[in-house]
């Protein structure tokens, strides 16, 4: 068999992996706590769920629009508007099959081959893969550890760009590092893409996961709602990963071309899910609120562990469900060097199971400091706590 030659730019997301490895390790008798993959072990609300069964009962099982159902749409519209304070309509909106679809359909909509994007790195790792696949030629920026958080160095992301330079990538409150813009940064990211005249996937995410203060985005800000492809999504916000079920949100002419690609990909978003997500904006919101406050219990314990560990630094992020300690000291105090010899050992003598630095975009020339990512969306406070005080064992 004689594949494509462009599969040798594809690239994956590494995650699944680590979960691969960590399900051989349960099926060997051993017990792991799982901090690897941004996965929910928390039901989706009951109401979003008795909606949906009621749709599929009434016989919402054929084929729909393939922008998405126009109630949906327009509700989702009216949501956003509220929490970003826009004014977009239901034109605005493509349903899409979760929130990822909109990366590599954002990029055969905007990317011509050759073209430069910037990107988050350590970010998402499906930018990079998309970005490479399709033709791109990716230009990765990075953050830096700041007093309270990370924080882009916007001097640096400004040098990187050339005239080839046409799309950026912005997600903040960020996958892996839980890195937020504060105000002041946000505005002036703005400016800089207006200067350069690039067009931005704004992934958001996570824009709902917030346990203190109030997110921004970036398409709100004056100039930005024309340059903007928003990456929405109901995985995290009602614990609906395995829904499947999201939307591109954007200028009226850029929805219109990636509604086609809907045509071509999938026809349309699973119908009857969409009248959960119906219920979802419009219904008993005390699900995902309760969803916000198991999360941040686990965040502040997770945080207070892994800072009682000498030698580990980790900063606790107001939104995301993700930490990114820096473990450069324990990794050399333990004598490794190596991220996945350091992440095996970890799995095989603590049971812990994380992601490193190294699944989130190929390292960069330069980098000197080490990284791992706990995902504490997928593991109760009473495992957090048994998993770290082993991992604080084995590191001490
Ligand atoms: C930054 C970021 N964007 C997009 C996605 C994709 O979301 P979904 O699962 O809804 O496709 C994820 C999922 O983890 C993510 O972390």
């Amino acid at each position: 068999m004689e594949l494509a030659k462009r599969l040798s730019k594809l690239g994956t997301e590494t995650a699944f992996a680590v979960s691969a490895e960590a399900a051989q390790h349960v099926a060997a008798g051993n017990r792991v706590y799982p901090l690897h993959l941004g996965d929910m072990n928390i039901k989706t609300p009951d109401n979003i769920i008795e909606a949906t069964n009621k749709a599929m009962q009434d016989g919402k099982t054929g084929y729909c629009p393939n922008y998405g159902i126009p109630k949906l749409r327009e509700l989702l519209a009216e949501d956003i508007n509220k929490s970003h304070g826009m004014d977009y309509t239901m034109e605005n909106v493509a349903i899409q099959p979760g929130g990822k679809p909109t990366i590599s359909k954002f990029f055969m909509a905007m990317m011509n081959a050759g073209d430069e994007v910037l990107y988050p790195n350590p970010g998402y790792p499906i930018y990079e893969s998309q970005i490479e696949f399709q033709g791109g030629v990716g230009l990765p920026y990075t953050y830096h550890e700041g007093k309270d958080n990370f924080e882009l160095d916007l001097d640096e992301l400004e040098q990187k760009i050339t005239p080839a330079t046409k799309l950026i990538v912005v997600n903040d409150l960020q996958n892996p590092m839980g890195a937020e813009a504060s105000e002041q940064e946000l505005n002036a990211l703005a400016e800089l893409i207006k200067r350069h005249n690039l067009f931005v996937l704004c992934d958001e995410a996570y824009f709902d996961i917030r346990y203190e203060g109030k997110s921004r985005s970036l398409a709100a800000l004056a100039g930005m709602k024309e340059r903007c492809l928003v990456l929405y999504t109901f995985s995290k916000k009602f614990a609906m990963t395995g829904w499947r079920l999201g939307a591109t949100i954007g200028p009226k002419e850029a929805i219109d071309v990636i509604a086609k690609l809907n045509v071509n990909d999938e026809s349309c978003s699973n119908h009857f899910i969409q009248y959960g997500a119906i219920e979802a904006l419009t219904g008993d919101q005390s699900g995902a609120m309760k969803i916000l406050d198991r999360l941040k219990e686990r965040r502040d314990i997770a945080v207070s562990m892994l800072n009682s560990i000498d030698g580990i630094r980790c900063f606790k992020p107001n939104a995301t469900f993700y930490l990114f300690p820096n473990v450069t000291s324990v990794m050399e105090r333990k004598g490794f060097d190596d991220y996945e010899k350091f992440r095996r050992a970890a799995l095989q003598e603590t049971g812990v199971s994380f992601c490193t630095r190294r699944h989130f975009g190929r390292p960069l020339p330069d980098e000197k400091e080490k990284y791992i990512r706990f995902a504490y969306s997928g593991i109760d406070v009473a495992d957090i706590k048994e998993g770290l005080s082993k991992f604080k064992d084995w590191l001490s």
